[in-house]
Formats: C-alpha cells, structure tokens, sequence
C-alpha cells in the first residue's frame, strides 16, 4: 500500500488501544500489510508514560517502535492542538508529502465529543484526506445518537467519518454475505416460505471485568443488541445489493433495519448474581442478559420470528445465527448453524437413515470449520484499519444503521420502563435456556443431536 498514512491515537494507553488496536497492527507488520510511509502518533495526557510500557507483549513491537511516538498534550487545550498540527507537519515534510491521517478515538463518545469540536476549530478535520474513526456506543439513545451525528458532522464531512462496530469486521460475520451471495442453495430458500424462525446468540462468560461505571449506564441492550446483533440481524436479512456491490451493502442493513419492530410481549432480561457488588450499586436494575424477538414488515420475513439473546456470565462464549426450517411432515426442523465464534464455522443438520433393519432416522451435522480449512483468522481490527486505511466503508457503521438501531432500542426501553421488577436474578455460568426459562433445564435450541423415531 503507497498512501502515505499517519494514525493518531486518542486514548492510546487504554485498554480498546493496548488490547486491540496496538497488538492488530502488530500482526499486520508481521504480514507486511501495513503501508509504506506509516506513522502511528500516541496521545496521551501522561507524561510518564513510555513506548515500551504501552508496547508491552504486543507482537512486532520492535516494527512498531520504529515506527511510533507519543506525544503528550491537554485534550482541552487549543494551544495544544497547534504544537500537534506543527508536529504532524514535520512528519509531512520529513516524507515530502501530505499524509493521510487517521484520527482513531479510542475512548468513550462523551470524551470524544470535545476533542471533534476541537479538531473542528483547529481546522485539523479540514486537511486534505483526513479521516475520523469513532468507537460506539453512537449516543444512549436516537435523540442523543442524532446529536452526536450533528456534532460530527459540524467538524467532518459524512465520508470522513468511520463509525466502528468491530462484529461488522469479522471474518465469519463477513462471511455472512459470502455464503448468501454465493450459495444459491440458501439464497433461493432464505424467504418466509423455507424458514420458520432465526435465532441470533451472543454469550459470554466474562461479567463487566471492571467496566462497571460504563456498565451502569449501558446494559446489554444498548451494549450489544444496540450494535452488533442488530447489525448480524440486518446482515442475515437484508436484500443482497445486486452483482455483489459491496460498497452498497449499509444502505441495504440500513433498509432492514427499518422494516424491524420488536414484540413487546417478548422481552426478557435479566441480571448475574453478584452484579450489584461489582459494580458497587446495591440497587441496580441494569440488565446483563437481554433477549427479545423483532418481526419485519419486509413482506420476504413476514411473521417470520427473529430472537436476538444476548448476556455476560453465561455457560459459555459463543455466537451464532441459528436458522430453523420450515418442517417437512412429522420430521424435525432442518437447522443451519453460522458460528461465528468460537470454533467458527456453518453447519447443517439434516437427516439420514440409520443404518440397520428398522427404520430409523438420524439427526446428523453437515459441517464445515474454518480451522479445518483455513489458517488463522485476522482479527476483527486489523479489518477496521485497513479498510479505514482503504477508504472502504463497508464494514463501518452509517449514521442511518445507528438511527434505526436506537429506534429499536428506544422501543424496546419504553416497553420495560414502565413495569421494572420483570428483572430476573441468575447465577453465574446459567446457560441461555435456563435464565429464559426461570432456571428450567429446557433447550430452546436444541444442537444437532442424534434424534430416533
Ligand atoms: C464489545 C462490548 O463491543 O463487545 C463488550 O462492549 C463485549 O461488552 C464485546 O464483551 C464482545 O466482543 P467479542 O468480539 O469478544 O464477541
């Protein structure tokens, strides 16, 4: 790659900064897809802290030295935001050209609001192939989402802006348009007549680790079900754009999204034991699990149901799009499995005939696993850069995919604002079913199992 590239990152001794971002572009020096001219400028407000510290167990930490400073500054400070502008010019000068440079803010969006408005007025937003990168949450709401947009767009034009949510950059969530695209197989059945319902899984097994105070003001609905399952929704559903036009695939998630109203009448939630102590609140009502079924109006997904479940301190880290099939007779359902982690991989269940003098049916895995084919995944990140790098905003969030998501939420919000004691209380390590079913050992989705009759 020969666009000469700066990245300035906000916030870089932080945990998004030094558990992802530092150690993505370190297996990207690895790989030797970095570009040529490549500078990466570490803000921070610490004048102690040292490029060996942040760098610490990062791979590749020697290729990134060499290529990165710090440089310490007020984030509040106007004056500071000129010795920046003077320091970044002497990168230009030293490579005789005008860099690109990426402004990834790595912090939360409340932080970042002042720093946009300072690049705004210090006319940094307005160099000549400047780039803004925005971690979410995108506002707590779609008014203050709306807001945000506004603030944003006062400093930055809409192309500038790289709203990030890091599921859209996963391979195995990529791989979701691939396998519809192309795979007629599916695409030709992926309508209302063939399939009975989608279920949309993301558990794990860590609780807030820490996160506390962001926790309180966030939940799971607006942590993940905000951002990342209603984008796997909108991905599972959407119209594929025609001859595979990438570049056009947010304004397709975005339509989705649109067409989907949640059930009101569907909504769980729930909360870990031990939450309140962790997050030092007694009171607290906030939700770790959340999980609540949408329908769509686009007439392909009529009443078809669409439940997204979401939680912290489950059994298990996993997620996964389940389709279920329409059934043929008496059999039970065809279910197509998309893993997108751990294990990641697609699989089918299907029936076939045991062997033997009776006749009995099996229930049994057509499946693939990328670890059986393939090498080791690059993380979600290393897209996000170098797609930001690229200019590509496939894998970013529009400002239109975060509107319609809030107004899902919102919705959500209002149904349960009123009546809040339907919190349930769960022990750690509960599985899903369990929590849904006020800790009855029923399996709403059943693995592919070995089934008789
Ligand atoms: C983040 C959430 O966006 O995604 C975290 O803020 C969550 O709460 C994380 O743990 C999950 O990401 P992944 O890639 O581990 O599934």
């Amino acid at each position: 790659m020969d666009t000469p590239t700066v990245l300035v990152i906000i916030g870089v001794t932080g945990d998004l900064s030094k558990r992802k971002l530092l150690p993505a572009i370190g297996e990207m020096a690895g790989a030797g897809v970095l570009p040529k001219r490549f500078r990466i400028v570490g803000i921070t407000r610490q004048q102690t802290v040292t490029l060996p510290g942040i760098l610490e167990g990062v791979r590749n930490a020697g290729h990134i030295r060499e290529n990165m400073a710090l440089f310490p500054m007020s984030l509040e400070d106007a004056a500071d935001y000129e010795r920046l502008r003077s320091y970044l010019l002497t990168i230009d000068g030293a490579w005789g050209a005008g860099a690109q440079r990426l402004w990834y803010l790595a912090i939360p969006p409340t932080t970042a609001w002042p720093i946009i408005e300072h690049l705004g007025l210090s006319g940094l937003s307005q160099v000549p192939h400047t780039k803004l990168l925005l971690e979410k949450p995108f506002g707590v709401d779609r008014k203050s989402a709306e807001e945000l947009v506004t603030h944003v767009e006062r400093s930055f034009a809409t192309e500038q802006v790289y709203r990030i949510d890091h599921y859209l950059a996963k391979e195995t969530v990529q791989n979701i348009v691939v396998f519809r695209q192309d795979n007629s197989l599916f695409e030709r059945t992926w309508n209302r007549d063939a399939i009975e319902r989608i279920d949309i899984l993301a558990s794990e097994t860590i609780g807030v680790e820490g996160r506390g105070a962001f926790y309180e003001q966030t939940g799971a609905l607006r942590d993940l079900i905000q951002s990342h399952l209603l984008q796997l929704a909108a991905l599972t559903l959407m119209t594929l754009p025609k001859d595979g036009e990438w570049q056009r695939i947010p304004a397709a998630r975005s339509a989705l999204l649109g067409t989907l109203h949640v059930d009101p009448e569907s909504i769980r939630r729930g909360q870990y034991a031990g939450y309140r102590t962790e997050v030092n609140n007694p009171a607290s009502m906030v939700e770790t699990f959340v999980s609540l079924t949408l329908f769509s109006t686009d007439a392909r997904w009529r009443d078809v149901p669409i439940t997204l479940t979401t939680g912290k301190a489950l059994s298990e880290k996993k997620t996964e799009i389940v389709v279920t099939y329409r059934r043929a007779g008496a059999a039970q359902p065809n279910r197509l499995t998309l893993r997108l982690q751990p294990n990641e991989g697609v699989e089918l269940c299907f029936f076939a005939k045991r062997p033997g003098y009776d006749r009995m049916i099996e229930r049994v895995p057509l499946a693939f696993t990328y670890a059986d084919h393939f090498a080791a995944l690059p993380d979600a990140y290393e897209h996000v850069f170098l797609d930001a790098v690229r200019g590509d905003h496939t894998l970013f969030a529009s400002s239109a995919e975060v509107l319609e998501s809030w107004r899902i939420v919102d919705a959500v919000r209002n149904a349960w604002e009123p009546d809040s004691d339907t919190l349930v209380l769960y022990p750690k390590g509960a599985t899903p079913a369990h929590v849904l079913a006020g800790n009855s050992e029923n399996e709403t989705i059943p693995a592919c199992i070995t089934r008789t009759r």
